[in-house]
């Protein structure tokens, strides 16, 4: 890449550089002083109202960052990313979640295909499925009905319906056979181990859910789970012939406990899934960017597959409005733009998340995947060490809980720290019983009181409040630390279809003014690789010289307290 080619050789990075100059200085209660902030810093778009006037911007700074995001061609990478070019370089494939959340009457062709019927059809296929369950038609070998289904996955493949089942559980249909979902991730199988010992094999169903279908973490859960099966099922139960009930054999098991939602359908095949329990993706969707789709079948199980829609079309709202929205009023680009100014700018590496409503209790967990694999990269697009910041360290929490926790630092630390708080307008309402509805609703808004006061208080510090005369230094507050405030209309399948598009969204755009690829992960290959060979060394107890110091003491320090 030339050094003109640089973004951060460019005239509007140059520009923005000497302005954070000037900005560093200025706090964010002098930037209040002059009225009108909110109305010209906060935008709304699909049932979401974004409020960045609490980030450490002047109108100039505003202008800066929006040359910037045109020097850095972010309008046509919008349009090269919904239309299917091959954005993904490194792995050359388009990066198509967005595909996943089109309407039936669309068209997307996409090198001579139209991708939306293979899309639908497997939206029917999830919904055959999900209704048989909630008839109670699903029965186990042993011809009970399903009643539990638990998800094994990991990372994309786990995160993403973890996080959507526990948004939207108040969601669930009404009057359908009760399916209870569940997720193992952990490859040291003790979620696995827990709902083993507590749940029936005869109405236990399993979804493996793997892109890959070769992850090492998901598999183990699946090899125990199957042998847990055919343990407790496979059975011979007599003469089959005069009526009385049949063997129980382990392809019958795979068939009523097993479904597999993959890109890879040979791979399914080999490990025994029937081909009609064979949800498909493709290649196109990165794991991360996958909920929307087959692997989203537990939020369909979880809230019905009306209620999956609405959230796939709230999501498609967002993409629609990333797509036409002038930049200046596209939210995605405005929460990526706010987020590059603090990291690359202002030197703010650290980014929390902080929601205000308990159902959003994985979002953060959710977002530290979406936001750190993806563009928690060091090279560019050109194979070239980037010279600037990418990705902060982003974590998170309840913000109720986390005032209880790590919020001292943020008032009082010294990290620089950029917050997001997200919270839901409305809520509650549909709550039956009078008294109870009116303490819940005092409770939300208790929540949203303390939503609003944390994000003053972090503005302004000491100056959030009238008293006289200076505070002793340990009680002083110095405020200035920025935020971003996002309102949902309420929290309903469509406005967090809507959340989540806005985060994918605010990544690519962020990837794209860094010149990296958001839609790989090199990064997490070789740490498997090396575990697999440290597995070789644990279990032979062959080859510990190869290993460095501090391994060989860790591995005989194990291999010791096993021979105790
Ligand atoms: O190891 C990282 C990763 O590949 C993630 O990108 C992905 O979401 C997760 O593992 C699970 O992968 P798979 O769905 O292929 O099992």
């Amino acid at each position: 890449m030339n050094q003109e080619d640089r973004i951060d050789q460019s005239p509007a990075w140059q520009a923005l550089e000497a302005h954070a100059g000037e900005m560093r200085e200025v706090h964010l209660r002098e930037l209040f002083a002059t009225p009108g902030r909110f109305a010209r810093f906060s935008r709304e778009a699909a049932g979401l109202t974004l409020d960045l006037s609490k980030q450490r911007c002047s109108d100039e700074t505003h202008a800066l960052l929006l040359a910037l995001a045109r020097e850095a061609g972010v309008p046509d990478a919008i349009t090269r990313l919904l239309d299917g070019e091959r954005v993904n370089r490194s792995e050359d494939r388009p990066a198509l979640h967005t595909a996943l959340r089109l309407p039936e009457s669309a068209r997307l062709e996409v090198e001579g295909e139209d991708l939306v019927p293979a899309v639908h059809a497997t939206l029917a296929q999830m919904q055959r499925m999900v209704e048989k369950l909630h008839a109670g038609q699903w029965r186990g070998a042993t011809g009970k009905a399903i009643s539990d289904v638990v998800n094994l996955g990991v990372g994309g493949s786990d995160l993403g319906p973890l996080m959507v089942t526990h948004a939207l559980a108040d969601y669930r249909p009404e009057g359908v056979h009760e399916v209870q979902v569940h997720f193992a991730s952990t490859m040291d199988g003790s979620q696995l181990a827990d709902y083993l010992s507590r749940l029936n094999p005869e109405t236990t169903l399993f979804v493996l859910s793997s892109k890959s279908f070769t992850t090492i973490d998901t598999l183990s859960n699946a090899r125990t789970a199957r042998d847990w099966l055919y343990g407790r099922l496979v059975c011979s139960r007599g003469d089959a012939g005069n009526g009385a009930a049949a063997d129980i054999d382990r392809g019958l098991v795979m068939r009523q406990h097993f479904i597999g939602v993959s890109a890879s359908p040979e791979k399914m095949s080999e490990w025994g899934i029937a081909e009609p329990n064979q949800l498909e993706f493709w290649e196109w969707v990165g794991g991360r960017y996958s909920l929307w789709g087959a692997i989203g079948l537990p939020i369909a199980l979880v809230v019905g597959m009306a209620n999956f829609r609405g959230l796939l079309a709230g999501a498609h709202a967002m993409d629609q409005h990333f797509r036409t929205a002038p930049l200046e009023d596209n939210l995605p680009v405005l929460l990526a733009l706010a987020g590059i100014w603090n990291v690359n700018f202002l030197d703010i590496r650290a980014h929390s998340i902080l929601p205000y409503d308990g159902r959003l209790e994985y979002f953060a967990a959710y977002l530290e995947q979406l936001e750190m694999e993806s563009n928690g990269k060091s090279v560019t697009n050109h194979g070239e060490v980037t010279p600037y910041s990418t990705c902060p360290v982003l974590w998170g929490q309840l913000g109720p809980n986390a005032q209880h926790a790590f919020y001292q630092l943020l008032h009082q630390g010294t990290q620089p720290v950029e917050c997001d708080f997200i919270a839901p307008m409305r809520r509650y309402d549909r709550v039956e019983d009078d008294a109870t509805r009116a303490h819940l609703k005092a409770q939300h808004r208790l929540t949203l009181a303390n939503c609003f006061a944390q994000s003053r208080l972090l503005m302004l510090g000491d100056d959030a409040i009238d008293e006289d005369g200076p505070r002793p230094s340990h009680k002083r507050y110095r405020g200035n630390q920025p935020s971003t405030t996002l309102l949902l209309e309420r929290l309903s399948p469509t406005t967090l279809g809507a959340l989540i598009a806005l985060y994918e969204h605010k990544v690519f755009v962020q990837a794209t003014i860094w010149g990296i690829n958001p839609f790989d992960q090199w990064g997490v290959e070789l740490g498997k690789q090396i575990a697999g060979e440290t597995e070789q060394i644990l279990a032979s107890h062959q080859g510990l010289e190869r290993m460095d110091e501090s391994s060989r003491g860790l591995i005989e320090a194990l291999w010791a307290a096993e021979r105790k």
